[in-house]
């Protein structure tokens, strides 16, 4: 395949989206009629208040559930529509969560190549070969044989994220990853995140509360409603990729950051007023 035709991977159309869970007959609207157009290769942060439907959102998007209506699609092929079960978690959408989960018994390398052995889609040679190359690429090279419990929880992620990255998966959910990171760690994520996408860019779909976060590392910044979200602002970061910490002293950065967070502002008193009156209901 040409190389300009894998770029075009992962065109994500996320189009009037609902998501209506029911739980012992109480109905809890999540979702309502979101619709997010995410071009091959973009970074699009996702961004609004706590409980306002972000993760159901992605989880839609990763086939851990089923929508009530509207339609997700992936370079066309359809993994979500009404009415009928979503398609199953695949390669193709690939999904880091914020407690990551490595096999604290095999090395860093034996988890890297764990799904291609498994999947038996790549022979053993192609897989390490390209677990290798992945890891040099994220930085990663003098730790293939460390076990998880002996590398930083920044190290950690860093290879959930070189794992995620041995399907050539067409888009990487990413959900909260860094939460749980201190900042400088952070930092050094942020860079190491966009170096890789730099070299394969990939499409990303990326939950965040930090709003730094989302203007340092996105394309657009889409902020959600209260619940059940909706986007309610979408901002385009008009910063060259791939961006280094000397970005955040500029005004340009500072001034995404002041609207984003006006936005959300909005939204996170709605949803913590809406939260005092069921309260009190
Ligand atoms: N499996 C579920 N069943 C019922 N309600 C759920 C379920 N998962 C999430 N919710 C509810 O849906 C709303 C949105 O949750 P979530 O998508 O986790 O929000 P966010 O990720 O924005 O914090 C919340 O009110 C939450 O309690
Ligand atoms: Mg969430």
């Amino acid at each position: 395949m040409l190389p300009s035709l894998a770029l075009a991977l992962g065109h994500l159309q996320i189009e009037d989206a609902v998501k209506i869970y029911e739980t012992r007959g109480v109905e809890t609207m999540a979702v309502d009629h979101c619709s997010i157009d995410i071009a091959p290769g973009e970074i699009c942060m996702i961004v609004g208040p706590s409980g306002c439907g972000k993760t159901t959102l992605l989880n839609a998007v990763a086939g851990f559930h089923d929508l009530t209506s509207g339609t997700i699609r992936l370079d066309g092929k359809v993994l979500a529509t009404s009415g009928q079960p979503s398609a199953a978690p695949g390669p193709d959408r690939v999904v880091v969560f914020q407690n990551g989960a490595l096999f604290p018994w095999k090395t860093v390398l034996q988890n890297i190549v764990f799904g291609p052995f498994a999947q038996k889609n790549m022979s053993r040679r192609e897989a390490i070969d390209k677990a290798r190359a992945l890891m040099a690429d994220a930085g990663l090279t003098d730790i293939e044989n460390a076990y998880p419990g002996h590398i930083s929880s920044g190290m950690s992620r860093r290879v959930e994220i070189v794992r995620a990255m041995m399907n050539d998966p067409a888009v990487l959910l990413l959900d909260e990853p860094y939460r749980a990171l201190d900042s400088l760690t952070r930092a050094m994520m942020h860079e190491a995140l966009l170096e890789m996408h730099a070299r394969r860019p990939v499409t990303i779909l990326f939950i965040t509360h930090d709003l730094e976060e989302a203007v340092f590392l996105g394309h657009r910044i889409v902020v959600m409603s209260a619940r059940p979200c909706r986007p309610t602002l979408q901002l385009r970061i008009d910063m060259p990729h791939p961006r280094n910490y000397a970005v955040t002293t500029s005004d340009a950065y500072r001034n995404y950051v002041k609207a984003t967070l006006d936005a959300v502002q909005i939204e996170a008193r709605k949803s913590f007023a809406a939260n005092e009156t069921e309260g009190q209901g």
